[in-house]
């Protein structure tokens, strides 16, 4: 590990099986990072487990013992300064954040969602893509601002949506999606290949017209 390593700091909610495949894709020397500490804002979190058997530091800031927004992100900022970090991953972070935080860490937040965004932002979008009839659907990431799943999308994973799909099944196959989209393009941010100016997200320097596509080629599980 070099001096340049990232220092990624991975804020959860739940499973954590997109914090895994980030540290899977570190174990497999295919992401030049390391995740300096994870922090759940909620205590029984599957995916501080995980973290800790890892061997990464783990945290809770429980927002549910702040009497606002304002003084639980105090604590969060308070809890990310243990350990600096140079970019912060939302992986299934299930808080909305503020603008103040947003902008304090503007162009190194990152969050995933599961849809082809600006397709179905908020929760439940894999019944909505089912009840819509969509025959593709997907998982992108993208550089969080102020814009709840609408800050500037930097790629996306596009997953078949097949005739008597359940939402269950769907949900599978663009959660598999995930751990191949998030880890690629923390990649990117690792070997300083990404970056967000004004509104624009810089690939290689140069602006992004359309998010970074990907899409399965393998019937993997016809
Ligand atoms: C993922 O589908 C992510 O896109 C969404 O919440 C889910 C988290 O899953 N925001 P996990 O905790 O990474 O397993």
């Amino acid at each position: 590990m070099t001096a340049a390593t990232l220092r990624v700091a991975v804020l959860i909610s739940g499973r954590g099986s997109n914090l895994k495949a980030i540290l899977d894709a570190i174990a497999a020397g295919q992401l030049p990072a390391r995740v300096v500490q994870v922090i759940s804002n909620r205590p029984g979190a599957a995916g501080l487990q995980l973290a800790a058997a890892a061997g990464v530091p783990t945290a809770v800031v429980d927002h549910k013992r702040f009497a606002d927004r304002a003084a639980f992100e105090r604590a969060l900022e308070a809890q990310l300064a243990a350990e600096p970090a140079d970019l912060l991953v939302l992986a299934g972070f299930m808080r909305v954040v503020t603008a103040d935080f947003v902008a304090r860490h503007r162009g190194r937040l990152l969050n995933i969602h599961p849809s082809l965004l600006p397709a179905f932002a908020g929760l439940d979008t894999h019944a909505r893509a089912l009840a819509a009839g969509v025959s593709e659907h997907g998982a992108s990431v993208h550089f969080v601002t102020a814009a709840v799943d609408g800050g500037p999308l930097i790629a996306q994973f596009r997953v078949p949506v097949r005739p008597g799909d359940t939402e269950d099944g769907l949900a599978a196959r663009v959660l598999r999606a995930e751990h191949r989209l998030y880890p690629q393009v923390l990649a990117w941010y690792a070997a300083g290949r990404l970056a967000l100016r004004a509104d624009t997200v810089l690939l290689d320097g140069l602006a992004l017209a359309a998010p970074v596509q990907f899409a399965d080629t393998e019937d993997d599980d016809a």
